[in-house]
C-alpha cells in the first residue's frame, strides 16, 4: 500500500523532513497524492508536522496500534505471519476461535485496540478499554496432547516477562499458572483455550491481555485495588517520568519471545521452560490457598512438576499436587 511506503520512508528519516516533490519522484505519484496518503496518515493518529518548502517529518512519540506498526521490526518466522487487526471485537479469543475453525494458520495473530466482552480465567470478565492495552490471541497448532497445554501456558507467561522487561526495563513477577504481577497486582493475564480430540490438540488460542497505558483511574472500581498497569508501576517508581509505553513494541518482542517458547516445546525442551518460570516465579516459597472444587486448604509452594503442575506442602503435612483452580498467594492480589 501507498500509505504505508510513505510511512516507511518518513519513519526511516528519522523526524527529518522529507519533501514532497522527493517523496512523490521516488513512489512515482503527484505530489497531490502524496498530500492525500499524508492526510490519511494524520487521520490515523500518525503525528507528522507538514512545512513549506522544507516537507514532511513524523515526530514518533505516539502509540498507534495496527498491522503496520506490528509487521514493521517484526523479527519471527512464524508467529505473527498473519495479522488481522480489528480496532474493536467482543473478543479477541472469540475471534481467534472462529477463524481457526474456518482454518486460520498456525501463528496467526488477531490483535484488537479493544475488547466489548473480554474473557478472563474462570468464567471471569477481562476490562479491555480502547488504547490502553494489548488484547491479543494467537492461534497456535501444536502436535501435542491436551496435557501438554499446560507448558505452552506456562511459557506464554515467560514470555510476557521477557517482553515486558525488554521493552520497559519493569520486573514482573508470575503467580501461578501465568499471572504476571507488579507489585503484588495484576499487570497481564492469560486465557488458553483448546479445541481438542481425546488424544490429540487441533488448535489451541493464546489469549494474552496486558495492561499498558491505563491510569488507576481507567481501571474499574472493582479491580482498582487488584490491577495495575506498566504505566502506573513505571510511574510509582519514578513519579517525574510517567511514561507511555507503545503497544506495538512490546508485541514485537513478545511474539518473538513466543515463538522462542514454541519453538522449544516442539523440540520437547519442557524443562527449560519450567526452569525460566521458576525464574521469575512470584509464587514458590509463598503461602499459598487452595480452592478446587468445594475443597479449600493453605500451605506453602514448594516447586513445579515438568507437566506444570504446583507441588503444595500442606498446612497439616501432606503434599499435594495442584493442576487447576484457584490458588491466591499471600502478599498478591489482595490475599493478606
Ligand atoms: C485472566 O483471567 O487472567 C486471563 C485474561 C486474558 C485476557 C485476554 S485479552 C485478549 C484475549 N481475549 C480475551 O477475551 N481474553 C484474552
Amino acid at each position: 500500500m501507498l500509505e504505508q511506503k510513505v510511512l516507511e520512508i518518513l519513519k526511516q528519516n528519522n523526524e527529518n523532513y522529507v519533501s514532497g516533490e522527493s517523496l512523490s519522484e521516488h513512489l512515482g505519484v503527484t505530489r497531490t497524492s502524496i498530500w492525500k496518503h499524508i492526510n490519511s496518515l494524520k487521520e490515523a493518529g500518525y503525528n507528522i508536522e507538514s512545512v513549506t518548502r522544507k516537507g514532511y517529518r513524523l515526530i514518533d512519540s505516539s502509540d498507534i496500534l495496527n498491522e503496520f506498526e506490528v509487521k514493521n521490526g517484526l523479527q519471527t518466522d512464524l508467529i505473527g505471519n498473519k495479522i488481522v487487526y480489528i480496532k474493536e471485537v467482543d473478543s479477541t479469543n472469540l475471534y481467534a476461535r472462529k477463524i481457526a475453525l474456518e482454518g486460520a494458520e498456525d501463528g496467526t495473530v488477531v490483535i484488537a485496540d479493544a475488547q466489548t466482552a473480554g474473557r478472563g480465567r474462570l468464567g471471569r470478565n477481562w476490562s479491555s478499554m480502547a488504547g490502553k492495552g494489548i488484547w491479543m490471541s494467537v492461534v497456535l497448532r501444536p502436535q501435542i496432547s491436551p496435557e501438554e497445554v499446560q507448558i505452552i501456558t506456562l511459557g506464554a507467561s515467560v514470555a510476557a516477562i521477557k517482553a515486558i522487561y525488554d521493552v520497559t526495563g519493569i520486573r514482573a513477577g508470575i503467580k501461578w499458572p501465568n499471572d504476571i504481577i507488579c507489585d503484588g497486582k495484576k499487570v497481564c493475564g492469560i486465557l488458553t483455550e483448546m479445541n481438542s480430540e481425546v488424544e490429540m490438540v487441533n488448535f489451541l488460542i493464546l489469549g494474552i491481555g496486558i495492561n499498558v497505558n491505563h491510569t488507576i483511574l481507567d481501571f474499574p472500581d472493582e479491580i482498582k485495588s487488584i490491577a495495575t498497569s506498566l504505566a502506573v508501576y513505571s510511574g510509582m517508581n519514578d513519579k517525574k517520568n510517567v511514561k507511555l509505553f507503545r503497544r506495538s513494541d512490546i508485541i514485537k518482542k513478545l511474539l518473538y519471545e513466543l515463538e522462542q517458547i514454541y519453538n522449544k516445546i516442539k523440540k520437547g525442551a519442557v524443562k527449560d521452560i519450567i526452569d525460566e518460570w521458576k525464574l521469575y516465579s512470584a509464587t514458590l516459597g509463598k503461602q499459598v490457598r487452595v480452592i478446587y472444587k468445594n475443597d479449600t486448604y493453605t500451605g506453602t509452594a514448594l516447586d513445579i512438576r515438568d507437566d506444570g503442575r504446583l507441588v503444595v506442602k500442606c498446612d497439616d503435612g501432606c503434599t499435594r499436587d495442584v493442576f487447576s483452580g484457584e490458588v491466591s498467594v499471600r502478599g498478591i492480589l489482595g490475599y493478606l
